[in-house]
């Protein structure tokens, strides 16, 4: 109650600043005016020389960095390390993190976004933490190394690139002089500063006091515990606390950093070479689909009733009837479903034959013939096979997907880099899409409909 209350005296405020924001607004008219008058401005100095005056660089624009195999542009990433202030000694630790590809991912971005502002100059390489085979909603089971979905190369080397500062370990038994038994401090990013607002799920409003907050904490922790302060002879490590993984306002860096931040992890090559082999197996099925002809057109559809889909989500009928409703209004043919239940694909598939006339087809379907690439694709474990998915979704010409799966989530904001490339901007909620994709669900509250996450996921 109390927030609301604190809200309305907030409106209140606002309407009795009306007069002063005018002439703010007036005085900033007056300033650009001016600013107008002058040939070119550049900010930053070179390498990072931006022309304000200018359209975004034509090359960068149409980046399509909405691709699984989208190149790595390094340098909003470079110049976040150029600014940071590095503490020699910090180490951080990326692994305490669990559910799909959505949720890792962005715990990974997440951890390694804190420890640039902490200033560590140490990262242990991220590990993930997989599930039980036999139950889905098991998710702290045992860690497997980072390639476990993947390029392992690709980071160390983008990273390295973009960040020489880090030093990246191996575990961290390769923490050079760390103590015996290796000890590591858990905490809470969002802990460290006050905060204010209602609800526990809020992100980090106060990032930018986060790297002086903790190393004012790191130095108290020296002198209480009598150790000494961090420094490449006495490092010490960090781990943050397990579900911190929507916490960063990701465009709080800017949209250059925002849309390629998420770059760094890249799916391991055998996997990404999976699903760009079955996209294609798509392509030709669409075009049988359209009769042999030019068109090779699909829809991409994301159905999230696994069992371990949380019971205030759109069921299993909501998704069916949005997904198909709107495919077929679009003339789709062909459609790819992804999903991780074999039982309620074919119950879509059998509903979008018989209502829409639109063909659906799921991986193990299109490889059914393809017994090497078949082969591949059962060797993979629940989580790694949606990969597949998540590759040929990003192929697809449209896709339907829902709210609030991070997995939907992290497929369509991908997607949506398409528009502008590095200069995207965030991705509108609870709307009709923006062209390239469609949620099915709830827009109506910012935490309970977990619209939040938008605000935190780097695509
Ligand atoms: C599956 O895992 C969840 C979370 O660990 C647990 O609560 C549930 O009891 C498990 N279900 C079965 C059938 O073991
Ligand atoms: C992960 O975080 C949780 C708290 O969110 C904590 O209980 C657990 O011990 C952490 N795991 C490790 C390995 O530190
Ligand atoms: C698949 O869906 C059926 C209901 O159609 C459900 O009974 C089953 O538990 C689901 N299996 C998985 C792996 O989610
Ligand atoms: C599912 O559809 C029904 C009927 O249209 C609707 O009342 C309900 O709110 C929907 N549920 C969700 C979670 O979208």
């Amino acid at each position: 109650m109390g927030c609301f209350v604190a809200r309305s005296h907030d409106a209140i405020g606002i309407l009795a600043r009306h007069r002063t924001l005018l002439v703010v607004v007036c005085l900033t008219s007056l300033v650009t005016l001016w600013l107008c008058r002058l040939p070119k401005i550049k900010i930053y100095s070179p390498p990072f020389e931006i022309d304000v005056t200018g359209a975004p660089a034509a090359a960068e624009k149409h980046l399509d960095l909405s691709r699984a195999d989208a190149p790595f542009i390094s340098w909003p990433l470079a110049r976040v390390c150029n600014e940071a202030r590095w503490s020699p000694g910090i180490v951080f630790v990326c692994d305490n993190n669990s559910g799909g590809v959505g949720n890792i991912r962005n715990y990974i971005l997440t951890c390694l976004r804190y420890a640039i502002e902490a200033g560590a100059t140490g990262l242990v390489m991220p590990q993930i933490r997989t599930r039980a085979p036999d139950n889905l909603s098991s998710i702290m089971q045992a860690h497997q190394p980072f390639a476990y979905f993947f390029d392992e190369d690709h980071f160390r080397q983008s990273l390295g690139a973009a960040c020489p500062q880090i030093s990246i370990y191996q575990s961290t038994d390769h923490i050079p002089n760390a103590v015996n038994p290796f000890k590591v401090e858990r905490i809470t990013p969002r802990d460290f500063g006050p905060r204010g607002g209602c609800d526990n799920r809020g992100l980090n409003q106060h990032s930018d006091g986060f790297g002086r907050k903790f190393r004012a904490h790191v130095e108290e922790h020296a002198a209480e515990f009598n150790i000494p302060t961090p420094s490449p002879a006495h490092p010490r490590a960090y781990r943050l606390t397990w579900g911190v993984q929507f916490d960063w306002q990701t465009y709080r860096d800017g949209p250059e950093f925002a849309t390629s931040y998420g770059g760094l992890l890249r799916f391991r090559a055998d996997i990404l070479k999976l699903g760009m082999q079955t996209a294609a197996y798509m392509r030709e099925f669409a075009a049988r689909q359209a009769g042999h002809t030019e068109s090779q057109t699909f829809v991409g559809m994301h159905l999230r009733t696994e069992s371990d889909a949380l019971s205030n989500w759109p069921r299993f009928e909501n998704q069916t009837r949005a997904y198909l409703e709107r495919a077929s209004s679009m003339d789709f043919k062909a459609a790819y479903l992804a999903t991780g239940n074999s039982t309620e694909a074919a119950k879509l598939a059998s509903a979008a034959s018989s209502q829409h006339g639109l063909a659906v087809v799921t991986k193990d379907e299109l490889l059914k013939d393809h017994p090497r690439e078949l082969k591949a694709l059962k060797a993979l474990t629940w989580d790694q096979q949606a990969l597949i998915d998540f590759v040929v979704l990003l192929e697809g010409d449209y896709f339907l997907g829902v709210n609030p799966s991070s997995f939907s989530m992290n497929v369509a904001l991908k997607r949506h880099l398409k528009m502008d490339g590095l200069h995207t901007r965030p991705w509108k909620t609870g709307g009709d899409g923006d062209g390239r994709s469609w949620l099915v669900g709830s827009y109506e509250h910012y935490w309970k409909d977990w619209l939040f996450m938008y605000d935190s996921m780097w695509p």
